[in-house]
């Protein structure tokens, strides 16, 4: 029986600097699709995956992610004065419940390991998952769900992948595969951000993982890899061998918001599939095109 994963750690501390100048002053992940912010978006896929307590490794100019998952007392009075009782679900329906959502603060932008890092005393030794809020999935069960049923059967390290174009391996995590079912691939290896010539495949890691707590053995040595970063994927790649090690590939779409036009493209999909706006804005995209 594998050790249930109970816990979240969302690295929340990047600068934005691909959203200038809508990021001068307020946090990425406070991006909106359609009329949701991307971090809530993470939040809910995890809590529907069973996740029970979170830790958002923050950084400078952060605190507004601490006000979203917090009540907004004046303007939930507003909205019950005025008997907006759906708008006042809405509000209320983003908190975490009390002493579940931790914040660790990412002091010096080390890279993602270190990132992951600054949350080990709350992980606390326990299987966790990991949310990148930028890749966003559209998925029915979530991605973090699929990962966790796959986890039940596996155990070990997880983590979501699909194809990418090979001339884009020097963006992702890339696994050397070592046994691939086509659902579930088995990595012998795993290589941060390769040229698409030294790529082993073109299997790459989407923002999801779920880790064994043995990671931070390798994360404490604080070495440097790719691009002069504290690596998550080296710390990984160090585990092969005592931890099993998998790819799922998920069931659902993905959405690289952290770049302008996968940001575009969540928004267009999200906003197609919402009964309010899918007419209007179909008939609209149209006369774009
Ligand atoms: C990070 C990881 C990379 C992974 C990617 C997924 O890279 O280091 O292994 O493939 O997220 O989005 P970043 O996008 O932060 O450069």
């Amino acid at each position: 029986m594998n050790a249930p994963v109970r816990k979240a750690v969302l690295p929340v501390a990047g600068l934005g600097t691909r959203f200038l100048p809508a990021t001068k002053a307020m946090a990425k992940e406070m991006l909106p699709i359609v009329d949701k912010p991307l971090i809530q978006y993470a939040i809910e896929e995890a809590r529907a995956a069973g996740i029970e307590d979170f830790v958002l490794v923050t950084g400078r100019g952060k605190t507004i992610m601490e006000d979203h998952f917090d009540h907004a007392v004046e303007l939930e009075q507003v909205l019950e004065a005025r008997g907006k009782t759906r708008e006042l679900d809405i509000v209320q329906d983003a908190m975490v419940p009390p002493g579940h959502l931790a914040y660790a603060r990412q002091q010096n932008p080390l890279g993602l390991g270190h990132a992951i890092w600054c949350a080990r005393q709350v992980v606390a030794g326990e299987p966790f998952a990991v949310l990148l809020p930028d890749d966003l999935v559209k998925a029915e069960p979530g991605c973090l769900a699929q990962m966790i049923e796959a986890y039940n059967d596996v155990g070990g390290n997880i983590v979501a992948v699909e194809d990418v174009p090979r001339d884009q391996t020097n963006k992702y995590g890339i696994l050397d595969v070592e046994h691939d079912d086509g659902r579930l691939a088995r990595a012998k290896g795993l290589v941060e951000k390769p040229d698409p010539a030294d790529a082993p495949s073109t299997l790459s890691i989407i923002g999801r993982y779920i880790l064994q707590p043995e990671v931070f053995e390798y994360l404490d040595k604080h070495e440097k890899g790719a691009g002069g970063e504290i690596q998550l994927t080296d710390a990984m790649a160090k585990t092969l061998g005592t931890v099993p090690f998998h790819g799922l590939r998920f069931k659902g779409r993905r959405f690289d918001c952290g770049s302008k036009a996968g940001f575009i493209e969540a928004n267009v999909a999200f906003a197609l599939e919402r009964p309010d706006l899918a007419d209007g804005l179909r008939e609209t995209l149209k006369t774009y095109l």
